[in-house]
């Protein structure tokens, strides 16, 4: 049984708090978890051992082939006086010559004037979003944005803040020009809005339409007063010239404010950038409370993120960014190519929306997700990792109810064959849900589901 699998089963059945002798604390605390375990959305985390990885971040391979442990080896050697860290914040004593001139190098990289290396990405972006806009200043911001850019907002000043539909110019003209109407220091030039934006959306993969979106922000305020900011998180690495991102591919560095790089995804690290002029980094190393009041990051940290960054400059990375590109496109045309493909899509049963009407995609995003019918990716998320994949269901509160779908990754260490049999896995599962169709037995479940229930089952009847 795949640990996943046995995971979200023991998850489901655990409910050994929930004796009269167990405090109303923790009582209260379990009622709280039975609505995830209805749901069947409680998770446990597991170990991934022996499964072929669709799932996972490290779309460069720089984990799985050892490139960056060699690099990270290397660059440890020179670290300042041996220290883990430097006890403090950033303003009081954490800072270091290291981490300038790590920030430099990424600046460098990236083209921009400055970098601001922080913790996390989350972190990043809730300093960046409870900080950055002002009282009068507008938040003008993609429905699909991550969560912390949500938490910042909810910190925000800013009290327009307003979403567009996804990826859509029309919806952020129109919005834009709500704004404009309903704002007047907007209107006269004196606030701005703040556009938020990602080059991969982490739960669709698609990529922003970024040039559309700066141009019509360009008519539609005449004050030059619109401030964009872009979460690279999954750009990074993948997308540009060596992996620089999106913004460095389509050559608008000076049209976009500030763009946060992370680093635990294709980078194989942990940490991020935030990369702005001179002026923002003063207001988020003062202002934001997220990076005020904690320390900085540790020098193992930076040096793995020095270490990624060796790699991507010396354009060693390139090849597998190329990889990527390549078996995305091949997985889209074996699975569009299976004999199941036509009546499984067109009933619903597996959907790829990201790549409907586009038969042949010229740049795709390492993340695919596979659309199913209600409740049913976790069917597939149990079928393919039963099967030796990796790949998990997403679920309400993640995506809006209805879109559930399982998410899957590609990588550079994948072959051509893992690539083909994956695809012919997935179909495996589709020909078993119509066959339950045909049969008309609407209340049997596929294999690998009927086998996650037993285990669930065994699960309830131990802890009783
Ligand atoms: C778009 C986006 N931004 C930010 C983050 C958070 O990054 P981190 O893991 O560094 O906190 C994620 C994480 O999944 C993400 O997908």
């Amino acid at each position: 049984m795949s640990a996943f699998v046995t995971e979200w089963a023991r998850a489901q059945g655990q409910k050994g708090a929930t004796s009269k002798s167990t405090p109303v604390f923790y009582r209260n605390l379990e009622a709280e978890l039975d609505v995830r375990r209805k749901r069947g959305s409680l998770m446990r985390p597991h170990v991934k051992e022996g499964i072929t990885d669709f799932s996972s971040g490290d779309s460069l391979g720089l984990l799985s082939s050892g490139a960056l442990k060699d690099a990270f080896l290397e660059e440890f050697k020179d670290l300042p006086n041996g220290r883990m860290t430097i006890p403090g914040s950033r303003l009081s004593d954490g800072n270091s010559k290291y981490l300038e001139q790590l920030e430099k190098e990424i600046a460098e990289f990236h083209n921009a004037e400055n970098a601001l290396v922080v913790n996390s990405g989350c972190v990043a972006n809730m300093a960046i979003f409870s900080t950055i806009p002002l009282a009068g200043d507008a938040i003008l911001y993609d429905e699909l944005v991550h969560a912390s850019i949500h938490d910042g907002m909810k910190n925000s000043v800013a009290r327009c803040q307003k979403s567009f539909l996804h990826n859509d110019v029309d919806s952020f003209s129109d919005t834009l020009q709500s704004i404009v109407e309903s704002e007047p220091q907007i209107r006269n030039g004196t606030r701005s809005v703040i556009v938020s934006v990602e080059s991969v959306y982490s739960m669709d993969g698609d990529i922003c339409i970024l040039q559309e979106l700066i141009d019509a922000a360009k008519e539609i305020l005449t004050h030059d007063n619109a401030l964009f900011i872009i979460d690279e998180a999954y750009g990074t690495g993948i997308l540009g010239p060596k992996g620089s991102g999106l913004v460095c591919e389509l050559g608008l560095e000076k049209e976009v404010g500030i763009r946060l790089h992370t680093f635990p995804k294709a980078l194989g690290s942990t940490g991020s950038a935030i990369l702005a002029n001179d002026t923002v980094k003063m207001m988020l190393m003062n202002n934001a409370r997220s990076l005020l009041f904690t320390g900085v990051p540790s020098f193992p940290m930076l040096a793995s993120i020095r270490a990624a960054y060796r790699l991507l400059r010396s354009g060693s990375t390139i090849e597998s960014q190329n990889k990527v590109q390549h078996l995305v496109k091949l997985f889209l045309k074996t699975i569009r190519s299976h004999p199941v493909w036509e009546r499984a899509s067109s009933l619903g049963i597996l959907r790829i929306p990201l790549y409907e009407g586009d038969d042949d995609p010229e740049v795709v995003s390492q993340i695919l997700p596979i659309w199913t019918r209600a409740k049913h990716n976790l069917y597939l998320a149990f079928h393919v990792n039963q099967a030796g994949y990796s790949g998990y269901p997403v679920v309400f509160p993640v995506v809006p109810k209805g879109q559930e779908r399982v998410r899957f990754l590609f990588q550079a260490a994948q072959t051509d064959e893992h690539v083909k049999a994956f695809a012919d896995c997935i179909c495996s599962w589709a020909e078993e849900m119509l066959e339950i169709e045909d049969s008309g037995d609407l209340n049997r479940l596929p294999t690998a589901a009927r086998d996650a229930y037993a285990i669930m089952s065994e699960f309830e009847n131990n802890s009783k």
